[in-house]
Order: C-alpha cells, then sequence, then structure tokens
C-alpha cells in the first residue's frame, strides 16, 4: 500500500526479496489469506506506520530459509506474517506450524487469522461449555464460517448464524448452523430469543459492534458471555453497564495481537485446527483470487459480498 485509504492505495509492485531476520524463516507463498483487519489497516484504523508496505497476515507455503531450530527448509507451513501479500514472506519462526499432507495450502491460508480467531473466541475468550447456546454474528464471514463450525467442535447445544443476506443464511445453514438469522431486519434479536425457547443463547461471538450489539442483549441468556473482537459496523459496542448488571451478563475483549503474547495457547489452538481439517471435521470455505486481483478482493470484503475466507495466489 503507498498511503492509506480506499483501494487506490493498492498496488501490485517488485520489492527486494526480504532477508529473514535471525529467529525468522523466508516463506514462499502458496496462499495469503485476506482479514477485515486488513482492511481496517489500509483504512488507517490500526494508526499508522512507515509506507510504502505490505498487507496479509497469514499464509501457507514452503519453507525457503530457515533458522536455528526452525522448520526444515522444502516443508509446508502455515505462518503469521507482515507481508503476506507477496510471493516471498518472513515469519517469526515460533508462529509456523507444519502442514499436514492433506491439507491444501488454500485451506491452511485461513486458519492462522480467521480460524484462530474463532477458536479462541470460542474456548479461551467465550469459555464455551458443552450444551451452551452459541449465536455467532458475520456467521457467513471468513471467522464466521469456522466458527459455526467449531462451536459444534468444542461442545455447543445448539448453533445460530446471524448475517445479512439470503444466501449468507443459506451459507451458514450449509456449515451446519442449526438456524440463521438476518441481523439487517428488525426484531431479528426477539426471532432469535424465541429459537431459544425464550430462555436466551449463552454465549455470543460479536466482531459487528453498533446497533447490532445493543440489539443483542434483547437475546442473551442471564449469566451469558459475550466476546467482542470486532467492529465491522464501524462502531464497537456501547453497553450500558445497567443493562450487563440486570442480567448477570459478562463481556470480554478478544485481540489474537494480544494473545500472541501466549504462544503456547495460540500453537495449541493452531494445531487443533490442522487436525480437525485434515480429517475433515473442520471444513474451511475458501474463494481465490490472483495476487493481481488484490483489488477486487478487498472491495468484495468491504461491500459484504463475500462468504467464507479470501486468499491471494502468487
Ligand atoms: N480481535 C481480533 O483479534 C480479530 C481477529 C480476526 C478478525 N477480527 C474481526 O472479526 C471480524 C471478521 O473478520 P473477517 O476477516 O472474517 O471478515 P468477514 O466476516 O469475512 O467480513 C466482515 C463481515 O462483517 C459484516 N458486516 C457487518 N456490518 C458491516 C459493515 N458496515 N461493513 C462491512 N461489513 C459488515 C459483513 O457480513 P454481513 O453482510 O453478513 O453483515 C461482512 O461480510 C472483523 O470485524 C474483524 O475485524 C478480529
Amino acid at each position: 500500500m503507498t498511503d492509506f485509504g480506499g483501494t487506490e492505495v493498492l498496488r501490485v509492485d517488485d520489492s527486494a526479496v526480504p532477508v529473514p531476520g535471525p529467529d525468522e524463516v523466508l516463506i514462499e507463498v502458496d496462499a495469503a489469506g485476506v482479514t477485515y483487519g486488513d482492511v481496517m489497516k489500509r483504512q488507517g484504523a490500526f494508526g499508522t506506520f512507515d509506507l510504502p508496505a505490505g498487507l496479509g497476515q497469514q499464509v501457507a507455503g514452503t519453507v525457503r530459509r530457515s533458522c536455528s531450530g526452525g522448520p526444515a527448509v522444502g516443508s509446508r507451513v502455515a505462518g503469521m506474517v507482515e507481508h503476506g501479500y507477496a510471493e516471498l514472506a518472513n515469519a517469526q519462526a515460533d508462529s509456523v506450524m507444519p502442514l499436514p499432507d492433506s491439507v491444501d495450502g488454500r485451506d491452511a491460508a485461513s486458519l492462522w487469522v480467521h480460524g484462530v480467531t474463532a477458536y479462541q473466541t470460542l474456548r479461551d475468550a467465550g469459555r464455551i461449555t458443552s450444551g451452551d447456546t452459541v449465536l455467532v454474528h458475520a456467521a457467513a464471514g471468513g471467522v464466521g464460517t469456522l466458527a459455526i463450525q467449531l462451536a459444534r467442535l468444542l461442545g455447543a447445544g445448539a448453533v445460530i448464524g446471524a448475517a445479512g443476506t439470503p444466501q449468507k443464511l443459506d451459507h451458514i445453514r450449509s456449515y451446519g448452523a442449526d438456524f440463521a438469522v438476518d441481523y439487517s431486519e428488525a426484531g431479528w434479536a426477539k426471532a432469535v430469543f424465541e429459537l431459544t425457547d425464550g430462555r436466551g443463547v449463552d454465549l455470543v461471538l460479536d466482531s459487528v459492534g453498533g446497533q447490532t450489539s445493543l440489539d443483542t442483549l434483547d437475546c442473551v441468556a442471564p449469566f451469558g458471555r459475550i466476546v467482542t473482537f470486532g467492529a465491522a459496523s464501524g462502531t464497537p459496542p456501547t453497553y450500558s453497564g445497567m443493562a450487563l448488571m440486570t442480567q448477570n451478563l459478562t463481556v470480554t475483549g478478544y485481540s489474537l495481537m494480544s494473545w500472541r503474547s501466549r504462544p503456547a495457547a495460540v500453537s495449541q489452538a493452531l494445531e487443533q485446527l490442522l487436525a480437525f481439517t485434515a480429517d475433515g471435521r473442520l471444513r474451511p470455505k475458501v474463494t481465490e483470487y490472483r495476487l493481481d486481483e488484490v483489488v477486487e478482493a478487498h472491495r468484495a470484503l468491504v461491500d459484504r459480498q463475500t462468504v467464507g475466507s479470501l486468499v491471494l495466489r502468487p
């Protein structure tokens, strides 16, 4: 990116081959995930940094240079990177995970950010308990499509996905949600409440914020938990303390960046995600774009035209 702003700041260009630092590996990128975080970074929502700069936090590919204690040169890995929209990218050696033979690179490229976030918001932040009824917002998206499947794998009794179009609701059902609700329609929270026979949901994954977060309070069970980890609407949640108090609700924040200070938990999550994907219990939904179609990929994401995860292939 050459500046902060709209998609006009994105350009495919030649740059020097990255030189890995002493704790880094050089990955030849097979697929680079595109996330909503990349969109926000481009828009300047995460602050400014030196430009021009690359984007892209999650990649899968083949190790071309390694470091002491790092993965073997030639091995296939998934890793977290700074500039993944590229043919070659450096990753911290402790962030890369070997790929099982049966896991495709493009699927693996959706797991580092989207998969780990879905898993950790359910398990670590949301403390999912067997039998919980779980509501996932933006459930047709990258994190959401994995979260509705993982909720079930982690013991949910019922899974409800919310999204904004009939096509997305079909997608959510086809990935195993028990119910799909259109949260662009007035009264959606009441509909969720009725789906739970008037009990409310136990756990909510909320990456949307704004009015959606406020409406959510109408369908959470007493003692329910809400994990807030994004604000795709442009506005973080503004719950009233009184509303939380009267229902004994817990709101927990989640940031993958902060969790990276606890690498063992993140690695365990990724390991589990790769195992679920290898044995077919987790089905990433991935749409491919060529690297030089990065503008189209970002536009589709901002225009809410996508389901599942997007990857760029160099
Ligand atoms: N905290 C963390 O560490 C962390 C890590 C990863 C992701 N995230 C957050 O998780 C969310 C999902 O990320 P993702 O990469 O998987 O994206 P995504 O869900 O594939 O795409 C974002 C979705 O948000 C929904 N949305 C609601 N209001 C929107 C608006 N005003 N503009 C655009 N989209 C809107 C759209 O679904 P509908 O059309 O169905 O409403 C859209 O498809 C994002 O908010 C992201 O910032 C946070």
